[in-house]
Formats: structure tokens, C-alpha cells, sequence
């Protein structure tokens, strides 16, 4: 009887760790990479935006916004250059089910944290409906801040093309951020919202 009650514990325990663990990994659709408005229409269009309503981004926009952002497009090298291709640079989407880490290489999303950042995040009022944020981080203090640069850029670029409104902020609480994420060596950049305007 004993043996039986802990062979149905073991399962039980078996069963739910492997939930948890499908549910920590959201595999993202593979990036629509052609397409989209001519670039120098883009350059010229790209604005900051600060409206942003409740509408969900769907899977296939976001795997586009995050490899514009941080995807990996040749030779194991990314959609922006990096000093020394060190690519020093971790790209977090704060989606409302959760903060995740960006996996390129495996296009995937990694869950970092159940934590409801809009406290860090929702400095500013248009920031109330807002439902991705991405979050640069990087532990290289002279060129990670760039790095983000150019893939807030390009993220910008790609949301003009595809009529989503966008903005870079720095104004956020980056210690709260920091703690929830558990960052260790890695500091935060800069963070940038992205979503669809009210219709
Ligand atoms: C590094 C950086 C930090 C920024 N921080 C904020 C911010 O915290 N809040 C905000 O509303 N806009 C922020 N912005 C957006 C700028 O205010 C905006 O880009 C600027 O006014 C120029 O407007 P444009 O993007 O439409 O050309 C930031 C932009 C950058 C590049």
C-alpha cells in the first residue's frame, strides 16, 4: 500500500513538474523576414507614439518585433552588429502573463518572472493599457547601452512598417525591475512599449 502511495506521488510530482516546465517556454512562430513598407518610407515615417491601448499583440507580430529587435539573421550573428560580435545584450518581453527571456536560437520565449512589473513600468499614464514592453539589459557598461540602442531602433523601424506605435523610455524604476528579475550582473538599459493605437 505504502509502495503504491508513493509510486502515485512520484507521478503526480513527475506530471507536474513537467507542466511547469511546458508552461515556463512559449515557442514563438518563425519570423516573417521580408515584407513590410520600403525602408527609407520607414525612416522617414518612425515617430514616438504614446498611446497604446488593451489589444494583444499575437504571436507572429511579436517573434517579428523581437527578431527585429534581437533575432538571429547570419552566421549565428544577430539583426544588429555587436562589439566584437560579443552580443552582449539580453532582450526581456514583459507580456501580461509574465516577463520572458528571448531565445533566438531556439525562437522561444523563457519565463523570468511571474512578477507584475506596471508598478516599475507605468511611470507615465499612457502606460495604463500597454501590453508588451520590451526590456534591454546587458552587463557591458560601454556597449551594451548601444546595443540596445540599435535594437530599439530597428524595433521601432518594424513597428512603423506594421502601423503598431512605439516608444523608448527611460524613465522606470530599474531597481524594482532589476530585483524582480533577479538580473545579478546585468544592469538595465532602456526600455521600450510597443502596441497597437485605439481604434
Ligand atoms: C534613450 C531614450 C529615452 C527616452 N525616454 C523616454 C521616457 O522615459 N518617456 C517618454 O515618454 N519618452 C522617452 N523617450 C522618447 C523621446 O522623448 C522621443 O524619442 C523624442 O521626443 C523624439 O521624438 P521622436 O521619437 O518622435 O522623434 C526616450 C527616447 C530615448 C532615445
Amino acid at each position: 500500500m505504502i509502495k503504491k502511495i508513493l509510486s502515485t506521488l512520484a507521478v503526480a510530482c513527475c506530471l507536474s513538474n513537467a507542466v511547469s516546465a511546458q508552461e515556463s517556454i512559449k515557442k514563438l512562430p518563425a519570423p516573417q523576414t521580408e515584407g513590410g513598407i520600403p525602408l527609407m518610407e520607414a525612416i522617414q515615417k518612425r515617430k514616438t507614439f504614446r498611446e497604446f491601448s488593451s489589444e494583444q499583440i499575437d504571436d507572429q507580430t511579436l517573434s517579428n518585433i523581437l527578431y527585429a529587435a534581437w533575432g538571429i539573421s547570419h552566421d549565428g550573428k544577430r539583426t544588429i552588429p555587436t562589439s566584437q560580435n560579443k552580443q552582449n545584450l539580453s532582450v526581456y518581453a514583459v507580456l501580461p502573463d509574465g516577463v520572458w527571456l528571448y531565445d533566438a536560437a531556439n525562437n522561444q520565449l523563457t519565463l523570468a518572472s511571474k512578477d507584475d512589473l506596471s508598478p516599475f513600468l507605468n511611470t507615465q499614464d499612457f502606460m495604463q493599457d500597454a501590453v508588451l514592453t520590451l526590456i534591454y539589459t546587458g552587463s557591458d557598461p560601454k556597449n551594451s547601452p548601444m546595443h540596445a540602442g540599435s535594437a530599439y531602433q530597428n524595433v521601432g523601424l518594424y513597428a512603423t512598417s506594421r502601423g503598431l506605435n512605439n516608444v523608448v523610455r527611460g524613465w522606470i524604476n530599474r531597481e524594482g525591475i532589476a530585483k524582480a528579475l533577479n538580473l545579478g550582473s546585468e544592469e538595465i538599459i532602456i526600455s521600450q512599449t510597443i502596441g497597437w493605437p485605439y481604434k
